[in-house]
């Protein structure tokens, strides 16, 4: 297997990074041959990378009939809600392209419990897996993109809760970390990325950053990608180390 290679690519400012990593994603998408699965991060920071993939410039070159699109985790709100990531990506990105409804693969927030809804994305994943186990020499994603919260989450999977623990479902429920209840890709589903790229931009990450990819034991520091992991940041939450 190729050695696991990390890199951070600083840029002047968030609207810099949104555009490296929009470039980035759409390069690797083109360069792939066939079906091509990115999932999406939640939050603010990606919503302006979602704005320009589909925007000018890149809207026509990047491949959108075979590329499918999956969340990293969800928030337990109807679809329609401010709220949720798949509002935002929709709003950003999904209603400004040709993208073919079936490659679109939202996590279910409406008609069940969120513990329904991780088995049913479970499910869906493994259906499009065409397996109910990973295999490492197959990722389940080409690309996963993820933020960084200032507590060192990812996704939704937040320091000291046993989601951080699960070794064997792909998609779990995750409650009382937030207000809302939360769906989430477990680590064992995020590591079978090719690739996984953070997008970490703010002053307000500088610390938290820093400790992650120093390898302090936050849940961000658990990602380990199959081949590369990428750290999209800007010079402010890098700091005088980017
Ligand atoms: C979510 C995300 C979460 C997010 C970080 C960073 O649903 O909120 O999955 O993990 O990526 O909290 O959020 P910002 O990009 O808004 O700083």
């Amino acid at each position: 297997m190729a050695e696991r290679a990390d890199e951070i690519l600083v840029h002047a400012d968030p609207e810099a990074l949104a555009r490296g990593a929009a470039d980035w994603l759409c390069a690797a998408a083109i360069a792939a041959t066939g079906s091509f699965s990115v999932c999406l991060a939640g939050g603010s920071t990606p919503k302006r990378l979602y704005e320009l993939l589909s925007g000018p410039g890149t809207r026509e070159r990047f491949p959108w009939q075979r590329v499918h699109w999956f969340w990293g985790d969800e928030r337990f709100v109807p679809p329609t809600d401010p709220q949720s990531n798949y509002a935002m990506a929709r709003a950003a990105m999904l209603s400004r392209a040709p993208v073919p409804p079936e490659n679109v693969h939202p996590m279910p927030t409406e008609g069940g419990s969120p513990a329904e809804s991780a088995a049913a994305y479970e499910r869906a994943l493994q259906a499009f897996y065409g397996a109910s186990a990973l295999d490492p020499r197959r990722p389940l994603f080409d690309v996963t993109l993820l933020g960084l919260g200032e507590d060192g989450h990812t996704a939704s999977l937040f320091p000291a809760t046993s989601a951080l623990d699960e070794r064997r479902r792909w998609v779990i429920a995750v409650t009382g970390a937030k207000p809302e209840a939360r769906v989430s890709l477990t680590f064992p589903a995020l590591n079978a990325s090719r690739n996984v790229a953070f997008l970490v931009a703010g002053v307000a990450k500088r610390a938290i950053l820093e400790k992650v990819r120093r390898g302090e034991d936050y849940p961000a520091a658990r990602v380990k990608p199959i081949l590369r992991l990428l750290w999209f940041v800007d010079r402010a939450a890098a700091g005088d180390g980017g």
